[in-house]
């Protein structure tokens, strides 16, 4: 049996909330963002992601009533934002808090020790590895409301962010240990109660740094987290 046919048994037919098919949004996303392309679902790169923005979905709808804006660090060509702004609209939450898209549109930066793979069959990053175009990202947000995109280098960037903002929803994508610890450390007390972290790459072999960041900074704040069977991590602050 192929990839492809786990994958319709596992995704087809789940519904999120309001009747809202999971798979049918996902490809949408897809196909606004790829230009028509078909998502090859016997590729397990593109299974993984369909897992994880399953689980990034799920949390995301759960805290419809929570009041907060949203930040998400590693925007890349936009999927993941226009995911969960996508399906923000179609839960009928009021857009009235701000949505801030936050990356370097440079790519990765610094590749540090923590960031090395164990295994050295594994692909190694490069600082620039991942770099997009941010007009293509702002072309995808320009009929919604609210959305701002932050174009510079976590951590400096966050000096334009409102220190007085609070956040509900935090989506953490950044694929290396300095800035996911400094993000974490940007955003912990600006997390409403009941608001949620979600980290992409808690257990991703090429990004070993991700785990590291997030667990140093757990045991320094003494905060418990639960690890998806998607390879994520959620911190539920309460
Ligand atoms: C895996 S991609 C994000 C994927 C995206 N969430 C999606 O769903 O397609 C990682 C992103 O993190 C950004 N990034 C990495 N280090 C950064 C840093 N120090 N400051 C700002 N952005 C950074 C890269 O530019 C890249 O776009």
């Amino acid at each position: 049996m192929t990839l492809e046919k786990h994958t319709k048994i596992i995704f087809e037919n789940i519904k999120i909330e309001n009747q809202i098919d999971f798979f049918n949004l996902w490809k949408e996303i897809f196909n606004l963002i790829y230009s028509n392309k078909k998502a090859n679902f016997n590729d397990p790169l593109i299974v993984s992601r369909i897992h994880k923005n399953f689980y990034l979905c799920k949390y995301f709808a759960s805290i419809k009533s929570v009041e907060g804006d949203i930040l998400e660090c590693g925007v890349y060509k936009g999927f993941s934002s226009l995911l969960l702004r996508t399906l923000e609209k179609k839960l009928c939450i009021s857009n009235k808090n701000n949505f801030f898209l936050v990356d370097s549109f440079e790519g990765l930066s610094e590749i540090l020790e923590e960031d090395k793979p164990e295994n050295k069959n594994i692909y190694q990053s490069k600082k620039g590895d991942l770099k997009a175009n941010i007009d293509n990202v702002e072309t995808l947000f320009k009929n919604f409301d609210n959305v701002h995109i932050l174009k510079g280098w976590i951590p400096e960037i966050f000096d334009i962010l409102d220190d007085y903002n609070r956040y509900k929803f935090i989506h953490i994508d950044l694929d290396l240990y300095q800035p996911t610890y400094d993000t974490l450390n940007y955003i912990y007390d600006k997390v409403v109660r009941g608001g949620m972290i979600i980290t992409d790459d808690y257990q991703t072999p090429l990004f070993p740094g991700n785990k590291k960041a997030w667990e140093k900074f757990c045991k320094y704040k003494n905060i418990g987290f639960f690890s998806l069977p998607s390879g994520q991590a959620v911190i539920i602050k309460e």
